[in-house]
């Protein structure tokens, strides 16, 4: 106790790029160039805020550390893999992640689709191995759960619908930041639920915090977009406008967004009521999520 938040995220991330390094396979062999572009991407400087949400979700629930560290892992792959597609000439066409060149710059674009693609795939490998949980039916829960937010329904299909762009109907684009981003961010809360086999109560409190969390994680990144600077970001601004991207910020302005987004804050401490003072650390990581910089 005693530390901060931003210690004990900071010890969070050191945890799982130890434990991603172990578990992604090494660069060697005729297909290396894929396994060194896995790695730079999945072990490169993120903030592991998802991976946070799961290690502190688990200490709640009494989860064992090693499943909850596997499940962070896994969440950090898809991540990984979102951003690398996310960058891609045919998607946003960002230069620049985690203030260095996007993997499809390091690389090129093949080697950039296939290392998203592979990081995919051993986010699901990590978690049906019998190390992530000695029961089957609950990993097989897992994979289902990360599989739903990551796919049409989840992350893919928020992407497809940024992609196509929603125009003035603020409704539409709260939809497809739960989608794009909420949807992983609730699972990093959601992995560990399913882990601890929390009772239903508990699981519907903790949901509706997690989605709502999520929504604030994506406004909170297109008012970085907006206002950030691109060193601290470590990516470039502006690109939301630039590229006429709907978001709250380019359809109500910095003013309003904020407004929402203090609404929306409140509305997400609201749904922890019901956990006392075991959900401090997940009302401080609200006000962490509102007051990043980076
Ligand atoms: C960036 O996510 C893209 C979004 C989904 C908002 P993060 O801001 O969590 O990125 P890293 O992992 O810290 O680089
Ligand atoms: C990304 O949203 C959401 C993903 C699912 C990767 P953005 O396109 O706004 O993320 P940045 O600003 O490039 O990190
Ligand atoms: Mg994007
Ligand atoms: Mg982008
Ligand atoms: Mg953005």
């Amino acid at each position: 106790m005693g530390q901060s938040l931003a210690q004990r995220v900071a010890e969070a991330a050191d945890l799982v790029t130890v434990a991603l390094d172990e578990l992604l396979p090494r660069a060697e062999g005729p297909e290396a160039q894929l396994t060194e572009a896995m790695r730079y991407s999945a072990l490169g400087p993120g903030k592991r805020l998802r991976a946070y949400f799961a290690i502190e979700t688990s200490k709640m629930f009494d989860v064992a550390e090693r499943s909850a560290l596997r499940a962070a892992c896994a969440l950090e792959c898809i991540h990984a893999y979102s951003l690398i597609h996310d960058d891609l000439p045919s998607m946003d066409d960002d230069d620049m992640r985690r203030g260095r060149p996007s993997l499809h710059k390091a690389y090129d674009e093949a080697t950039a689709i296939l290392a998203g693609d592979a990081l995919q795939t051993a986010a699901f490998e990590i978690l049906a191995h019998p190390d992530t949980h000695p029961d089957g039916s609950v990993r097989a829960e897992l994979v289902m759960r990360l599989a739903q937010a990551s796919g049409a329904k989840g992350m893919a299909g928020g992407q497809m619908i940024d992609i196509l762009g929603v125009r003035d109907d603020l409704g539409g684009v709260a939809r497809m930041q739960r989608l794009k981003t909420g949807a992983l961010i609730a699972c990093a809360f959601e992995l560990p639920l399913v882990l601890a086999r929390a009772k239903d109560s508990e699981r519907h409190a903790l949901m509706a915090f997690a989605h709502d969390l999520g929504l604030a994680y994506q406004i909170v990144d297109d008012l970085l977009d907006a206002e950030g600077d691109a060193e601290t970001l470590g990516k470039a601004v502006g690109k939301d406008a630039g590229k006429g991207k709907a978001n709250f910020v380019t359809l109500l302005g910095v003013a309003a967004s904020r407004e929402r987004l203090t609404l929306l804050t409140d509305q997400t401490k609201a749904h922890l009521e019901s956990f006392g003072v075991a959900a401090d650390f997940l009302r401080a990581s609200v006000d962490f999520v509102l007051e990043r910089r980076n």
